[in-house]
């Protein structure tokens, strides 16, 4: 196939950790041709995205940019459309969401994969706030009236979170891992970085197949107690586990956090939900990335490839 027959994938948010790993996969494969969006033209992870093959258009994550969206969408086939962490109390992730999927029908793209979420509010009838599930959820249910292919991967808990936000901290010859969820409590968590990009790509490679499906993207199960533990045991640095799971622990361990009320607030909803009601509806398929992309890194994997051992680190774009 000349390079111009290969379909062309559209990526929002390129230089995200989950917009990285689909650009990265789509290319690898040699399957496709990609337009990576992201915010400046210049900027490291840019030029990175650049190297790797991807045409690099700059428009950022916000709405505000339809009009640039429908242009950038013209000609592909797919596109992978995501949302980014916003704070509080920024609020406008529904309008981006739908903006995009707008754009993406307006630009005439066969195939829309949106990274979403469950809907709390609906499965918790209002009584827990996480609107950053809920409002990808909305976008989801939009997507689904419109006349395009579509698909949704839901992300499990990223390890990455234990890196980049909820950092271990070192107490005498510990380290203490504060985590937002019960010592005892099995959450599915996963590698945004490896594992978004070959589920997506399934996805892509399989239209037909996946056409109104949603699907969660796990690469372990497991209890923070287990992955302070497996830290142990693979880094051989003395670890223990803190809870950081009610509002008081939460606030004593990151005061920075804390001190965005609206943060606390849709924090405590995700966590609360999570414990009541399970991070994924029962009836989504838990073993669908393990099984279709098997490559997936478990906790211990991605200790073990990373060679992360408790230092900050930082997967800004
Ligand atoms: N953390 C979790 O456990 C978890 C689990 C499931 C789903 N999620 C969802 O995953 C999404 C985040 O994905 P990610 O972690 O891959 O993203 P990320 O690595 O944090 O990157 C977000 C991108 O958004 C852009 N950006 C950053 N700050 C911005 C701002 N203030 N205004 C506009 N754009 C901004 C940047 O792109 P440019 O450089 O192009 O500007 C950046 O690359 C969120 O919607 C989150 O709710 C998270």
């Amino acid at each position: 196939m000349s390079s111009n027959e290969k379909p062309l994938i559209t990526v929002a948010g390129a230089a995200s950790k989950q917009g990285r790993s689909v650009v990265q996969a789509l290319l690898e494969s040699r399957r496709y041709r990609v337009r990576a969006l992201t915010r400046k033209l210049d900027s490291p992870s840019a030029r990175a995205l650049a190297r790797q093959g991807a045409e690099v258009v700059a428009i950022p994550l916000e709405p505000g940019h339809a009009r640039e969206l429908a242009v950038a969408f013209r000609g592909s086939h797919g596109a992978f459309l995501m949302t980014p962490p916003l704070t509080p109390p920024a609020t406008h992730e529904e309008a981006l969401g739908r903006e995009q999927a707008d754009a993406a029908v307006e630009a005439g793209v066969s195939h829309v994969v949106f990274t979403s979420l469950e809907n709390v509010d609906e499965i918790t009838a209002g009584r827990k706030f996480a609107p950053h599930f809920t409002d990808k959820a909305r976008v989801e249910a939009y997507i689904r009236t419109l006349p395009v292919i579509s698909s949704f991967v839901y992300l499990a808990y990223f390890y990455t979170n234990l890196v980049e936000y909820y950092r271990p901290r070192r107490q005498g010859d510990t380290l203490v891992f504060p985590i937002y969820l019960p010592q005892d409590y099995r959450a599915p968590f996963v590698d945004p970085l490896t594992a978004t990009g070959p589920a997506v790509r399934e996805i892509f490679d399989h239209p037909e197949t996946y056409r109104g499906q949603s699907l969660p993207v796990v690469g372990d199960i497991l209890s923070p107690q287990q992955m302070v533990e497996t830290f142990e045991r693979v880094t051989g640095i003395k670890s223990a586990y803190a809870s950081a799971f009610t509002r008081d622990e939460l606030a004593r361990h990151f005061p920075d956090l804390a001190a965005n009320e609206g943060f606390v607030r849709e924090s405590i909803g995700m966590v609360e939900y999570t414990v009541e009601h399970g991070y994924f509806r029962p009836e989504r398929d838990l073993q669908w990335s393990r099984r279709t992309c098997p490559a997936t890194l478990s906790w211990e994997q991605f200790l073990r490839t990373t060679g992360w051992r408790g230092e900050e680190r930082a997967f800004g774009a």
